[in-house]
Parts: C-alpha cells; structure tokens; sequence
C-alpha cells in the first residue's frame, strides 16, 4: 500500500519534471522573475480592464477644483516587471497628476540623502487612523502619543518631508525633486500648472499644517515653502506607465528595471514600502493590506501603485474616488490582477499561478 503511493508520487514528481523545460521556455524573456508568462499577464490586464470598464461607483475628487474637471473615463493599466517588461491595457497615454502618489518618493529621496533614521526620528513610521489632512492626528501625537508617531504619506508628514529635501533655494530643491520622480519614471516628468495654480489657490489647510509643523519644530525652514513645494510636486503629470514603472523601482530594489539606472539604495527600499504598506491607502489600508498583501499608494487624481516586491509594480489609473479618497476601479482592478499572477508576498505556496502551474 505505502509502497504504491510512494511509486505514484515518483511518477508525478518525473511527469513535473519533464514538463518544467516547457513551462521555462514559456516564461523566457518574458516576466521570468515574476514566475509570470506574457500571456498570463496580458490575460490578467485585460479581465481586469474589461470587468471594471463600466463600473459607475466613486467620484472625482473636487477640493481641488481643477480635479474636478478630468475625465472620470480614464482608466489605463499597466504592469512592469522587474526584468523590465512592460504591459499595459486600457488608456496609457491620458495623464493625471499624481497627488499623494508623491509623497512616497519624496520620502524615499529623504532617506537617500539623511538616512532612514531621518524619516522615523523626525517624522514617524506609525499609522494615524485618521484622515490624510487630519489637525487631530497631529495634536493627538503631540499631547497624547508625546512626540513624532505620524508617518510621511499624511500631509503633516509629507510637508514636513518635503521641507527636509536638500538644497539652498526652492529651485535647487525642485529640480532635485522632480529629477528623483523622473529617474523613477524613466522620463523627464512635467507638472500640470492648471493643478498647480487650482491647488494653491485652495491649499488654506495644507498652509495651516504647514505652520502647525513648524510651530511644534518638525519643520526647521520656510513652512509656506515647504507647502509649495509639496503643492508643485502633488502636480505633477504621470500616465500608468510612468506609475508602473516607479512601482516596479520599489520591486526591483531601487533600480529602475527599464532604464537600469540604480535610483535609490536597496537598504531603503523596504522602509518606504512598510509605510505604504501600514498607510498608503489612508484609513482603508489595513483592508487593503488584507486582501492583497501589497504595499500601494493612492493619490486623489485616480492612481494607484502597488509593488509585488521582487516580481513587478503595477499602476491604475480611473479619477472616480470612494468616500476613503481611493480609486474604486483602480483598488479594483490591481487586487484582482495580482491575486490572480500571485503577488501577494504574505501567500507564499498559494499562489494562483503556482495552483495553475501544479493542477
Ligand atoms: O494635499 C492634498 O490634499 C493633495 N495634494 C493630495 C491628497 C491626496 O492625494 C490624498 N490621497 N489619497
């Protein structure tokens, strides 16, 4: 009796075997890393884009006035993988501005110049449970929590890291700025200045915690600079491309997997995707993490990036937000896809394509 299975199990083992060159073959100079062939990939891409096309859920954001007025039927996706292969679907060359999407790169170029210390001792590596331009969260870590226990993906947090980037005038830290973002992109990025000039005529709170962040001396400098800077870098353009391929730099340890270029320092690559993973979908990231397992970042123009770390970054873009301030079809359309390419990092062994592959 033991004796047979035992032979069953041999001859399973040799039929795997044998069909593994094949299934190598399959996966060469396509996503190989990422265990993934292209025509996984593609598949995935395009369920997801065809499931949730007519999706009618959510709204544009509209406290900043021009947000209101993009087209709430953008909705591109694309995926990059860490050997550089790039997939996408839907509409890749409509931009939007990127938003918070933002402040996981400055705090990342934070780290690359200060030290990971930098962000924690200063700032705080801790969730809020409160909104993203929360005054409350602020205080409470003051006068309850005593001392810095926010995170740099709340605003308070993110105008305090943007004050910490270096350079001697706003133009020196601008280009600085916006050459990090680009090195992610792999293009020279531009802002939109229609957002721009919309946000800073309406940025009356950002500037109050701005000045709040100075008063309790989080931030040393200029504060109204601080939160111009912070408004210009929310500005800037990105389509899912361009999101896809940042998100992919976090998956392929700091170096852009398109342009090769060594963008950050490993080492502080999985600080900023544990912030992303504790905050970057605001109050809804713990469900967010539940389902997916993916360290992302929402911004209120529609995208949403998310790093399967190893395997790939993929980015959604749809403007219509939910009541948490995140894209309903990009939530979406990025956990169905990784649930079903198996980029989920906490399911080891669970994997859908690893099922597909055994069965
Ligand atoms: O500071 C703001 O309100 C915007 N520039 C960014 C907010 C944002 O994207 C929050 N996202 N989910």
């Amino acid at each position: 009796m033991f004796r047979g299975k035992l032979l069953a199990a041999c001859g399973a083992l040799l039929a795997i075997m044998l069909a593994l060159p094949a299934d190598a073959a399959a996966q060469q100079a396509t996503g190989a890393k990422a265990g993934l062939n292209d025509s996984q990939i593609n598949a995935a891409l395009q369920a997801a884009h065809a499931k949730y096309k007519n999706l009618a859920e959510g709204k544009n954001a509209d406290y900043i006035p021009a947000l209101a007025k993009v087209d709430p039927n953008i909705y591109g996706i694309a995926l990059v993988t860490t050997d550089g292969k790039v997939y996408t679907t839907g509409d890749i060359t409509s931009e939007v501005s990127i938003q918070s999407i933002s402040k996981v790169f400055t705090m990342a170029k934070v780290m690359e110049e200060q030290g990971a210390d930098a962000i924690e001792k200063r700032i705080g590596v801790d969730p809020t449970g409160m909104r993203f331009n929360s005054i409350v969260a602020v205080e409470f870590a003051q006068k309850v929590l005593g001392g810095p226990e926010i995170n740099p993906l709340v605003n308070p947090g993110a105008i305090t890291a943007t004050s910490m980037v270096a350079g001697t005038t706003r133009d020196e830290v601008w280009k600085s700025l916006l050459g990090f973002y680009s090195d992610f992109a792999g293009r020279p990025l531009t802002v939109n200045q229609d957002v721009f000039k919309s946000e800073s005529d309406t940025n009356q709170r950002n500037q109050a915690i701005g000045y709040l962040m100075y008063a309790y001396e989080f931030i040393k400098s200029d504060p109204m600079r601080a939160t111009d800077v912070y408004t210009e870098q929310c500005s800037v353009n990105v389509n899912a491309k361009d999101l896809a391929t940042m998100a992919a730099t976090f998956a392929n340890g700091g170096k852009n997997p398109v342009t090769g270029k060594q963008v950050m320092k490993a080492e502080n690559v999985p600080g900023v995707l544990s912030v992303m993973a504790i905050a970057g979908l605001y109050d809804d990231s713990g469900k967010w993490l539940y389902n997916t397992g993916l360290p992302a970042k929402s911004g209120v123009g529609g995208g949403i990036i998310a790093v399967s770390p190893g395997r790939f970054g993929i980015a959604v873009i749809s403007p219509p937000l939910d009541d948490a301030g995140n894209s309903v079809r990009a939530q979406r359309a990025i956990a169905d896809i990784s649930n079903t390419l198996g980029g989920n990092p906490y399911a080891a062994g669970a994997h859908s394509s690893e099922k597909a592959r055994a069965e």
